[in-house]
């Protein structure tokens, strides 16, 4: 497959580098609550500003339907210049004549923010007259927006056919990861997956089987494993209708080789809250006014032992309900463990999406696993094994 063009490639001085960035961040009341994707992004700026490009950022925001204020980037600026050390300069739209003057008023080393791009249909249409207009104010183009390269739209996707195109350093970094946990992994491979809902995660659960050695099923999900298996799994999270499906998955992983754990015991409550009355009950035991709202403690034991005998984890989505004390348990625990065993480069640790991110956050070890993608659908739809139009078009033909 071939290779990316890198910054390593790119002669910046004196260009007008146009950026795809991912700003899509968390805000209340007009604050960025996790300035995680601004972090993210801010190698690639400043390289690129010090090596003399001028430095035009372009990103969504929110999904609106035309432009609205709600979705302006403009409120983004100063946490985004706070970050950075270094002024930014905003433009009220992202095509035409003010960008065009703003672009050549600033000189080079200099950092633009353009409004959001889908407040134009074009961008998510990827009309070839909205690329065109983007590209009109900018010499070269670079995507360090990997989470929103499973988008084909004309910021992630148009812009890399019409300019030379190259991977910003998050990018790259992120590619180089992924690359190394589910592309050719040091093996054994285990995959760890949670969240709520086995529907949203079907390809994913297909695709993994396939692909690793040990898949490990956790959170709402591992309900509807459970319920394929005749367990009763009480007022629990549980879509009864997709124990086909679960049945499918549990025969391909079978013929596969993938082993499947599943939780052996779990924390059960009456009440959906935090710290409510709980109790940990072997699975089988689950009264029928119960739910199952964390994996137990046998259930961490299991998957910390089978830690030690894989060489790299992939991991997306808690355990249980990790946001509401003490179901954020076995998440914690796992992902201490799987911590220590990344900080000795023991174990090659991938872990990405939104949830997930919050997740390695609340365990105190987001710095400590080898790579934490805060992309959500993109990483989803790399793991199971799509190719992300982001990513294809910056590829070196
Ligand atoms: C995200 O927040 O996951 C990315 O920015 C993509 O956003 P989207 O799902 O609205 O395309
Ligand atoms: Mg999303």
């Amino acid at each position: 497959m071939p290779a990316f063009r890198t910054l390593d490639d790119a002669d910046l001085a004196g260009k007008r580098v146009l950026v795809r960035v991912d700003l899509n961040v968390p805000m209340e009341d007009g604050k960025v609550t996790d300035a995680t994707r601004i972090e993210r992004v801010l190698p690639t700026v400043r390289e690129i500003s010090e090596k003399g490009g001028k430095v035009v950022l372009l990103a969504h925001f929110g999904r609106p339907k035309g432009r609205d204020d709600k979705n302006s980037l403009r409120q983004v600026v100063p946490a985004f210049a706070h970050a950075l050390g270094q002024p930014v300069i905003f433009v009220a739209d992202c095509i035409g004549e003010d960008v065009a003057k703003a672009v050549a008023a600033a000189k080079n080393g200099e950092v633009l923010l353009l409004e959001n791009t889908r407040f134009h249909a074009g961008d998510e249409k990827n009309d070839p007259d909205f690329v065109k207009a983007l590209a009109a104010n900018g010499d070269i183009y670079v995507n360090d927006a990997f989470s929103a390269a499973h988008r084909a739209h004309a910021s992630t996707e148009g812009l890399a056919h019409v300019l030379p195109a190259y991977a910003g350093r998050t990018m790259q970094a992120e590619l180089e990861a992924l690359s190394a946990g589910l592309d050719s992994p040091a093996r054994p491979v285990m995959a760890i997956v949670g969240g709520a809902k086995v529907s949203t995660k079907l390809e994913l659960l297909g695709n993994l089987v396939k692909k690793v050695d040990v898949l490990v099923i956790g959170g709402g999900m591992a309900n509807t494993f459970l319920a394929a298996r005749g367990v009763n799994v009480g007022k629990s999270l549980c879509e009864h209708d997709l124990v086909g499906t679960a049945r499918e998955i549990e025969a391909k992983a079978k013929t596969a080789g993938c082993e499947i754990l599943l939780p052996v015991d779990a924390l059960v409550a009456r009440e959906f809250k935090a710290n409510p009355g709980h109790r940990v009950v072997s699975i089988g035991e689950v009264a029928d006014d119960e739910m199952i709202l964390d994996a137990g403690p046998l259930s961490v034991a299991e998957v910390v032992l089978k830690l030690d005998k894989v060489k790299t984890v992939v991991w997306n989505g808690p355990f249980g309900a990790f946001e509401l004390p003490p179901f954020d348990t076995a998440t914690v625990t796992v992902a201490k463990a799987v911590a220590e065993r990344a900080r000795t480069s023991r174990l090659v640790a991938v872990a990405g999406g939104g949830d997930t991110v919050a997740a390695m956050n609340h365990a105190g070890v987001a710095d400590e696993l080898t790579y934490v993608s805060t992309a959500g659908g993109a990483f989803l739809e790399w793991m199971e094994g799509k190719a992300l139009p982001g990513v294809e078009a910056l590829r070196q033909g």
